[in-house]
């Protein structure tokens, strides 16, 4: 079957920047088919040549032109003109495309004008599998735009043909937690309450918002990181073992533990970073948040009594994305070395930029003491692979390409996550404004009592 990737919004960042890299690689370790027809939509009255040169020029990365100009071709569209879909749509029969995945790399509201003209024209037919449509995340700015571009999007496809990507799930370390967590008996036995002190999920960013102030300022970090990103990694984390490894099962157990996951208003914890209110297209009074401490509970019998903590930000200290299983102390320790203050065990799964996993444990200090010391079992999963491990984004165009559709978002995932944030944010509390990661730590120190260490 001929293949095409079309793609709606080529000539913006995530085609530039984290697209194309991807095309390119899939199609240097040859996992993409030889004869795939790159269509690059847009709204510039360009030509493919003018379009070629422009990403090239814009590119810093290492990327073999030459396969990607043989294949290349741009549309120049208006996508409130139904007769450019008609046009489009004859475009394919031409080529003998019979496989076709439509890439929506364009803000959410036009996904509904979009899916419209895709489906009127008869280019993409509610329930034909051999063709589909992709897009990015955010699905909406609230649980209303959401159910509205999620209703239009139902009336033009199958739910099967619908792939929403939040890019996180791509990553390696995020695909490896369910590994980690079920294929290893020595966690599985322990993953509960009676093991279980608290889970911390971490996304800090040491970039401020860039050139995104018009977006970001309507959104914040609640809705940019909390209700997508995060949430799917403590669905990965809490889920009970799902029945079989396969797509349907492992969302059916996220969406049942997320539905059980609360958030007061009054364990959010909101910041912004001094400065932001210059940036442009921000508002100069601006109360949105761009740092976010929040602890949620779930109410099951797994994780009752177990808090869930999330900290995620811009313009923090460092860009690091990890998830922390912190373990209980061992009451063994107290009675038989009393004096001795042993670290509790903590697993750390490493997202970003390092990926790895690493297991904290007790030992003695070597020598004559008897003294108790933490130590480290540390696996670099990077490290294990070939060359680098895959981008996101190329674990993702290939899935969706081959149709494997287990790292790609089902409705009710995202309807329970902008529930959760919904409930979260019925009442803001009072944004403190911070200049270094020290003041944000001294205010989670202060909200929660607790040094968390390591933060
Ligand atoms: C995006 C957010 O979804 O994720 C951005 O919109 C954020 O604000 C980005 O910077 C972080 O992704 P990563 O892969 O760089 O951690």
């Amino acid at each position: 079957m001929k293949q095409a990737l079309m793609i709606f919004g080529s000539t913006g960042n995530l085609m530039y920047e984290k697209l194309m890299p991807a095309i390119d690689q899939l199609l240097k370790e040859e996992h993409i088919q030889n004869d795939l027809v790159l269509y690059a939509v847009g709204r510039r009255d360009w030509n493919t040549k003018d379009y070629f040169d422009n990403i090239k020029a814009s590119s810093d990365n290492d990327i073999n032109w030459d396969a990607i100009e043989k294949r290349l071709e741009y549309i120049e569209m208006d996508v409130y003109t139904k007769e450019h879909y008609t046009r489009i749509k004859h475009k394919l029969e031409d080529d003998g495309i019979e496989d076709l995945t439509v890439y929506l790399a364009l803000p959410p509201n036009l996904f509904p004008v979009i899916s419209e003209g895709i489906s009127d024209s008869g280019m993409i037919i509610k329930g034909d599998m051999s063709k589909r449509i992709v897009f990015e995340k955010p699905f909406g700015e609230d649980l209303k735009s959401a159910e509205s571009i999620n209703k239009s999007l139902w009336e033009c496809f199958d739910e099967k043909q619908i792939y929403r990507i939040d890019h996180y799930l791509g990553k390696e370390m995020i695909q490896n937690i369910l590994m980690v967590r079920f294929a290893n008996k020595i966690f599985e036995e322990v993953w509960d309450q009676k093991a279980i002190d608290y889970v911390m999920i971490i996304a800090k960013e040491e970039d401020g918002v860039l050139t995104r102030g018009a977006y970001y300022d309507k959104i914040g970090a609640l809705k940019d990181m909390l209700q997508s990103h995060l949430l799917q990694m403590a669905a990965l984390i809490g889920m009970e073992p799902p029945k079989s490894y396969d797509s349907e099962s492992i969302k059916d157990e996220k969406v049942a533990v997320l539905k059980g996951l609360k958030m007061a208003p009054k364990d959010i914890l909101l910041g912004q970073y001094k400065g932001y209110r210059d940036t442009e297209d921000v508002d100069e009074d601006s109360q949105t948040e761009t740092f976010v401490f929040a602890e949620a509970s779930i109410d099951n019998a797994r994780w009752r009594g177990v808090p869930f903590y999330f900290l995620t930000g811009k313009s923090l200290n460092e860009k690091r994305s990890e998830i922390i299983v912190q373990f209980k102390s061992s009451d063994k320790i107290t009675e038989l070395w009393p004096k001795e203050k042993a670290k509790n065990n903590r697993l750390k799964i490493e997202v970003a930029p390092n990926e790895g996993v690493v297991f904290q444990f007790n030992v003695k200090d070597p020598g004559l003491s008897d003294a108790i010391v933490p130590a480290k079992l540390d696996y670099c999963h990077s490290c294990q692979a070939m060359d680098n491990t895959p981008e996101a984004y190329e674990r993702l165009i290939l899935d969706v390409l081959n149709q494997n559709r287990t790292l790609f978002t089902r409705w009710d995932e995202i309807e329970t996550t902008w529930t959760i944030v919904e409930k979260a944010s019925k009442r803001r509390n009072q944004l403190f404004r911070y200049g270094s990661f020290e003041e944000v730590k001294d205010e989670i120190i202060n909200q929660y009592g607790e040094d968390f260490y390591d933060l």
